[in-house]
Formats: structure tokens, C-alpha cells, sequence
């Protein structure tokens, strides 16, 4: 959700926190500001909507300055509107808080401060902390903070900056991350390494309760109690030289869509072993020996990661014959879940920032259970926090629908599934290398589908202006059902619900007439016939039957309205293929209905509240 970055040095302080901001742009977008100390005195420019309106207002009157904090916003509490937006300041103007997260105990804190005379002018749980800090500050911002923070209940990253202690960014910590990078007589602040990682590439992680002091040539981390400590400076294991490029695309979610094919090829060639009858998993945390004990597998992730843990489940179930459950990490959560001896959990995130997620991993790790997470990003909260964690590589995923993330889990998914199964020998060398030449076709099939969009605009063309969707999917693609009912509502703001097709008979049957699109994925496998069933229940009720199909099959023209077609392969790989038209249909239909599609309105990429 909403983004943080602060810089203090000589550079241009206005265009280096913008550039800031717009790569953390994706992590909310309904507002933004600035804040600045020049020459000691607080300037702000705050504004709804995109960083470019931001941009265009500085570039109309600059703030300038030795330091400053920025934030973008995605709105928990109080609406999108300027005064809303952060940074966000005290009764006398002359502290700026920029927050991520939630204040559970505002209300209460903002009463006693009305009493003692403050006066609020927004409708967010942040000003309270602007006010706490206006109240406790003697000319030493960072006592005043530490007081401050012991009256917040709830989560927040925060970065401070005040007229009355200048020279000084004061950030702290809890359930949302906080960074600091270290430059040369220059220091930075963030909510995410991408804000920063192009320039420099030595990190320090803030942790829960750490209080960090930032100076131009000095850096000093305390805990709660006011302790300094000796914080460990972690090199970057990577770094963005770029900003992420459209690369001629007109938009990230189809130039992601597009990558699939590549990434699909350079992920196989990273993992399989040269003679294509094995996969290696070196230095993910989680040793063979340890894989070896485990019974259950409890797969914890939410949207579309969770789609890909259900994908994940039935794969590891058929192979594996490993007892697997996939949860909501926002129910794992609240569940106080079974932890035997012998349970592993798996989190699946792109992001690696997903709150309910971390939360979700550190509640395994409290009650003494391994957690392996599936991360696309590099050194992220769930990454750092996980005792294992297999990459994705599907390189950064900046539109806000997950299209290339989540064909990556899918194959980390099933090639880790081949490496566990050759450590618990119940998948021979031979069965790996079938199943491996089986995958290595993917990118070429994948390509087809992209080669041949013709039925698929035609759909989109022909759909566009309708209310809901259903779409409907069975075994290995009900999970494909869930997804591209996801990514259609996500994109098009359509209604649409995805649904294990046989369940249909018990509710959804009822929303069918002659003006309801269903969508039906039935590849050639050994639930088509079942699918055809269904079918034929939808058409006898007049429903649209657009049908996700294996070339070849010319029966099933006869019962439905439209076919897209994509290349036969084995059943368990097929959602590698049938999610892509259904990626591509919802682009296609949010494009012809105006939509904003790499920036959906409500939502945000990485979702760190929960
Ligand atoms: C996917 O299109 C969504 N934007 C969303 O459901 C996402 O998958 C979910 O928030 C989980 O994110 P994560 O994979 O980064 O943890």
C-alpha cells in the first residue's frame, strides 16, 4: 500500500524524492506529497491523484531544501483528497509525518488531544502522530517520537522531520518495513528497496520497536528504551539501474503478459539440471533432510498467489501424495492453526510485502514451524523473514493485475514439486525428465496463444458492455477460474465470480440467462467430459458460453458460442496455458470499457495493511 521516501544530502532534494515516488507509484496512487526542510522551514506540496500532478505542481514552485520525506498513498482511513494526503502536520505546522499502515487507537488519542486544545484538519488516523509529536517535542524530535510511539496502538513505518530539531529524518518501525540506505555524505529512507536500490546499494533494515536517526554523514539506530545499537549494514543482493520501462508496450500488464514465454524459458534453464532428469534448489534455507520430515504442507497466500497455492496443492497431491491445505493468510492468520512436528508452511507472494502473508509466516514461526516461502522479490519482509525461500525470477511485476508472477509460482510450484519428490523418491528420474520435457514446451505453447488473439478480442469485443461474468473450471483449472474471475473484476471493474464448475448446480445456476457471459476452461482432460455437462446445463438455460479449449477438439464448437483455443499439454501443466487467454481477455475488455489497467482504482500492488 502506500510508499515512503526520504533523502537527506546535497542533491536536488524535490526531483530525487519524486523519482522515489514514482517507482513506488504501484504501491498506492490516490494521493501524494512532499515535504521539505529549507533552510530549517517546513514546506509542503501534497496533491490527489497521480505523481505526475505532484510533479507538474513542484515543477511550478519548487520546495527545495537539505532534506525531505514523500509519500504516496493508497487510503485506509479518510478519503483521497489533498488534505488527506501525506505528509501530514501538527496545530503549528513545523513537524511533517509521512505513515504506512493503520493507527487502531486514533480515535481515542485524537479526543484527549481536542481536550488539551489541538485542532485536527483531516480525517486520517496519521495526524494524531503529527499531533502526539507536536505535544511531546522539547527540540529533540527524536525523544518526542519515541514518546509518541508508545501511545500508538497498531502498525505503521513513519518518517518525521521537524523545524524545531532540523538536520534530521527520524524514521521507526512496526509490521511495515522500513529501510535505510547509506550513501556517501548522503542518506536515504524508504518503504521498499525499489525507491532506492539504483542508488546505493548498502542497506540497513529497520526492525519492529528500532528508532532510526538519519543524518547527512550519520546514521544512529535505538531500540524502544532508547539504546543505540551496532545494526548490521546487508549489501544488495541486486539492484534496478532502471526504472521499469513499457519497453514499447502500451501498457505493463501486457508487456507482462508477453514476458511469460521468456520467463518460463529462463526459469527452466536456471533449474533443470543439463541432462533434463532432475531440478536443483541450491541455498533456499530449507535443507533435503528437513523436506524429507515433512507430512503436511499448509500453503498460505492471498489473491492471485493464493490461486497458484491451489494449483500447487492438487499437483503436490497427485505427485507428492503430500497432504496439502491452502489458506487465506488472512484466516491463517486469526486461526490459531495446528502446528504437528511434521507440518511445513509455504507462503507465496510476489511481492514479498503482503501483510496478512508476513503475519501468516511469523505466527508458523512462533509456534516453531519452517516456513518456505515463493517470493519474486528479492530481500523483501516475507524473503528476509522466511527460513527458506525459492525465487521466482519473473523480474519486477509493476502492473497492479499479477499475470507474470503468477505462471512463475505456477512453475516454481511444480519444479519444486519435481525436487522434492526425487528427495522423497516418489518421483523416479525417469517421471522427472517426462515431466520436465513436458514444461520445456511451455514457452513455445505459451507463444502460440499470444500469436493468435483474433477469438479473443472478438470476445472482448462482443462482452465488453455486460454486468458479470462466471467463469467455470474443474481439477487443475478451477483454480484457472478463480484467476481469470480475479483479473477480469480487477481490470474492468465487471462483476465476476470463478467456481468449481460442479458446484455450479448448487447456487450460481440460478444467475444464468441470456445475457450472462460464462466463461468454461475445458482443455481435454480427464474432467472434459464432466465440463461438458455443465455446458450443456448453461446453454439449456440460454447462458453465453465462451469456451477455453484444446485445438483439435472440433465437438466442442457444437455446444458453445465462442472457442479459444490453446495447444494440448499434459492436464497438471495446462493452467500454465489457459489462464493466458484470460489474462489477455481482461486487458482487452478493460481497454474497450476506458480502464485505467495498470493502475486499478482501490487498489495497490503490494498490499502491507491488513
Ligand atoms: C493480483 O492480481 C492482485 N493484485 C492481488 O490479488 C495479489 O495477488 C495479492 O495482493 C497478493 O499479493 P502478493 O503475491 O504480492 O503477496
Amino acid at each position: 500500500m502506500c510508499g515512503i521516501v526520504g533523502y537527506i544530502g546535497d542533491k536536488f532534494v524535490d526531483s530525487l524524492l519524486i523519482a522515489g515516488l514514482e517507482r513506488l507509484e504501484y504501491r498506492g496512487y490516490d494521493s501524494a506529497g512532499i515535504a521539505t526542510l529549507n533552510k530549517g522551514k517546513l514546506r509542503i506540496r501534497k496533491t490527489t491523484g497521480k505523481i505526475q500532478l505532484l510533479k507538474e505542481k513542484l515543477k511550478n514552485s519548487p520546495l527545495g531544501g537539505e532534506l525531505g520525506i514523500a509519500h504516496t498513498r493508497w487510503a485506509t482511513n479518510g478519503e483521497p483528497t489533498t488534505e488527506n494526503a501525506h505528509p501530514l502536520t501538527g496545530c503549528k505546522k513545523s513537524i511533517a509525518v509521512v505513515h504506512n499502515g493503520i493507527i487502531e487507537n486514533h480515535i481515542e488519542i485524537q479526543k484527549e488531544l481536542i481536550k488539551e486544545g489541538h485542532i485536527f484538519t483531516t480525517d486520517t488516523d496519521t495526524e494524531v502522530i503529527a499531533h502526539l509529536i507536536e505535544k511531546y517535542i522539547d527540540g529533540n524530535l527524536k525523544t518526542a517520537v519515541q514518546k509518541a510511539l508508545k501511545r500508538l496502538k497498531g502498525s505503521y513505518a513513519l518518517a518525521i522531520v521537524s523545524e524545531k530539531d532540523p538536520d534530521k529524518i527520524v524514521v521507526a518501525k512496526k509490521e511495515n518495513s522500513l529501510i535505510i540506505g547509506i550513501g556517501e555524505n548522503e542518506n536515504f529512507v524508504a518503504s521498499d528497496i525499489s525507491a532506492i536500490s539504483s542508488l546505493t546499494s548498502n542497506i540497513i533494515f529497520l526492525e519492529d520497536g528500532e528508532i532510526g536517526v538519519i543524518e547527512k554523514s550519520k546514521i544512529e539506530i535505538f531500540n524502544g528504551e532508547g539504546k543505540l545499537l551496532n545494526k548490521k549494514i546487508r549489501k544488495l543482493k541486486w539492484q534496478l539501474r532502471r526504472g521499469p520501462r513499457k519497453d514499447g508496450y502500451e501498457h505493463f500488464m501486457l508487456k507482462e503478459i508477453y514476458e511469460q514465454p521468456r520467463i518460463v524459458k529462463s526459469v527452466l534453464k536456471r533449474r533443470v539440471f543439463k541432462n533434463k532428469r532432475g531440478v536443483h534448489f541450491k541455498n533456499i534455507g530449507i535443507t533435503p533432510d528437513k523436506l524429507l520430515k515433512v507430512n503436511r504442507l499448509v500453503i498460505q497466500a492471498c489473491g492471485t498467489s493464493w490461486h497458484a497455492g491451489w494449483v500447487g496443492k492438487y499437483f503436490l497431491e497427485k505427485y507428492l501424495r503430500l497432504h496439502t491445505e491452502v489458506d487465506f493468510s488472512s484466516e491463517f492468520r486469526y486461526r490459531n492453526p495446528i502446528a504437528g512436528g511434521d507440518t511445513l508452511v509455504m507462503a507465496i507472494s510476489q511481492s514479498g510485502e503482503t501483510a496478512d502473508t508476513l503475519a501468516g509466516i511469523r505466527l508458523a514461526k512462533s509456534k516453531f514451524v519452517q516456513v518456505l516461502s515463493l517470493c519474486n522479490t528479492l530481500e523483501s519482509a516475507i524473503d528476509r523473514e522466511s527460513d527458506g525461500t525459492v525465487y521466482l525470477y519473473a523480474g519486477p511485476e509493476i502492473g497492479v493485475a499479477s499475470t507474470k508472477a503468477y505462471t512463475a509460482e505456477l512453475l516454481a510450484l511444480f519444479l519444486f514439486t519435481i525436487y522434492w519428490g526425487r528427495i522423497k523418491e516418489c518421483i523416479s528420474e525417469e517421471e522427472a525428465k517426462n515431466i520436465i520435457e513436458e514444461l520445456g514446451k511451455v514457452p513455445y505453447l505459451m507463444k502460440k496463444i499470444l500469436d493468435n488473439q483474433k477469438e479473443i478480442i472478438e470476445c472482448a469485443e462482443k462482452y465488453y458492455q455486460c454486468s458479470n461474468f462466471l467463469f467455470l473450471g474443474r481439477g487443475f483449472n478451477y483454480p484457472t477460474a478463480l484467476e481469470g474471475a480475479l483479473k477480469l473484476k480487477e481490470v474492468s471493474y465487471i462483476h465476476a465470480e470463478g467456481y468449481a464448475a460442479g458446484e455450479m448446480k448448487h447456487g450460481p445456476i440460478a444467475l444464468i440467462d441470456d445475457n450472462l457471459p460464462v466463461v468454461c476452461i475445458v482443455p481435454k482432460d480427464s474432467v472434459y467430459e464432466k465440463m461438458l455437462n455443465n455446458i450443456r446445463e448453461i446453454k439449456a438455460r440460454r447462458g453465453k458460453v465462451v469456451a477455453i479449449a484444446t485445438e483439435g477438439d472440433e465437438k466442442i464448437k457444437g455446444y458453445v458460442d465462442h472457442v479459444i483455443f490453446i495447444p494440448k499439454i499434459k492436464e497438471e501443466f495446462s493452467p500454465l496455458l489457459t489462464v493466458i487467454p484470460l489474462q489477455l481477455l481482461a486487458y482487452y475488455i478493460a481497454i474497450k470499457r476506458g480502464c485505467n489497467v495498470d493502475q486499478p482504482r482501490n487498489l495497490a500492488k503490494s498490499v502491507t495493511v491488513e
